[in-house]
C-alpha cells in the first residue's frame, strides 16, 4: 500500500511518515512522484478543501495512468478559527489580509480585532481535516482540534504562522513557545494524523493490501463526517 500525501511541505511529511509508517509500505508526497498539479480550493469547510485536493489528485493519477490499486491520496487543510471573529480567518488563513502579508502583521491585526475580548472570549482553535481518497473511490475524514486563547502579545519563535498567538493556558505558553517536538504530539494536526492511523489500520491485509471494500473490517467509531459534526 501506497500514501501519496499532497503537500510540498517537508515538516509536514516527517510528522506523517512518523505517525503513519506501519501503514504504508511508503509515504511519498505528490512532488516525489513528479506531480505539480494544484487542485482548486474552492471549499466552504476544512473537510470541503481537504476532500477537492485529495480527489483532484487522484483524478490527475487515474488520467496520467499512475495510480496502483492500493493507493491512497492524502491531503490536508488547516487554519486558525477564532471565536470572536465568527470562525475567522478559518479556511482564509493563509490568505487572510493577503497571501503575501507576514505574519507578524497578520497576528497583530488578530490581537487588535481581539482588544476588547477578555477571558474565555478570547477562545480560538486551530483544525486540521485530512481526507484520504482510495484509489477504488473510498473517501474517509478525520478531524483534529488543538484549542487555547488568543495572546495579548505574540510570543515564542518556534513553529510558524499564528503559533505565536495561541496561548496554552495548561502550558502557561504559546504554541510558538513550546519545543516542536512537543506541539507536534497534541497539535490539530497530530491529532487527525493519530485518528487517521487507526482508521487505516484495520483496512490494511498483513500482506501490506488495502482490504477491498466488500470485505472491511467493521469499524468501532464512524468515519469522521462534517455533517456528523459533534455540536
Ligand atoms: P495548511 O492547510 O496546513 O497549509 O495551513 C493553512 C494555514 O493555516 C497556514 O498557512 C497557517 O496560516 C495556518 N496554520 C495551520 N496550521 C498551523 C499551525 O500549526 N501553526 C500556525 N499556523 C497554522
Amino acid at each position: 500500500m501506497r500514501i501519496i500525501f499532497a503537500t510540498h511541505n517537508k515538516n509536514k511529511m516527517k510528522e506523517v511518515r512518523a505517525i503513519l509508517s506501519d501503514v504504508a509500505d511508503s509515504i511519498v508526497a505528490k512532488s516525489e512522484l513528479g506531480i505539480d498539479f494544484e487542485p482548486a480550493e474552492t471549499g466552504k469547510t476544512f473537510a470541503e478543501n481537504a476532500e477537492q485536493k485529495a480527489v483532484g489528485i487522484r483524478e490527475y493519477m487515474l488520467k496520467h495512468d499512475m495510480l496502483e490499486d492500493d493507493d491512497i491520496i492524502m491531503s490536508d487543510d488547516s487554519g486558525l478559527c477564532v471565536n470572536y471573529m465568527l470562525g475567522m480567518p478559518g479556511i482564509y488563513s493563509s490568505r487572510y489580509l493577503g497571501e503575501d502579508t507576514s505574519y507578524d502583521i497578520k497576528n497583530a491585526r488578530i490581537i487588535k480585532e481581539l482588544q476588547y475580548a477578555e477571558g474565555d472570549e478570547r477562545a480560538a482553535h486551530f483544525t486540521c481535516n485530512i481526507c484520504a481518497a482510495f484509489a477504488d473511490g473510498r473517501i474517509y475524514h478525520t478531524e483534529g482540534i488543538f484549542e487555547g486563547l488568543i495572546a495579548k502579545e505574540p510570543k515564542g519563535e518556534n513553529g510558524f504562522g499564528y503559533d505565536p498567538i495561541l496561548y496554552l493556558p495548561e502550558y502557561g505558553k504559546t504554541s510558538a513557545e513550546l519545543p516542536p517536538e512537543e506541539k507536534n504530539k497534541i497539535s490539530h494536526r497530530a491529532k487527525a494524523l493519530h485518528q487517521m492511523h487507526d482508521l487505516l489500520l484495520p483496512m490494511v491485509s498483513a500482506d501490506g493490501h488495502v482490504v477491498p471494500q466488500d470485505k472491511e473490517v467493521a469499524l468501532s467509531e464512524p468515519p469522521f463526517r462534517e455533517d456528523r459534526r459533534p455540536q
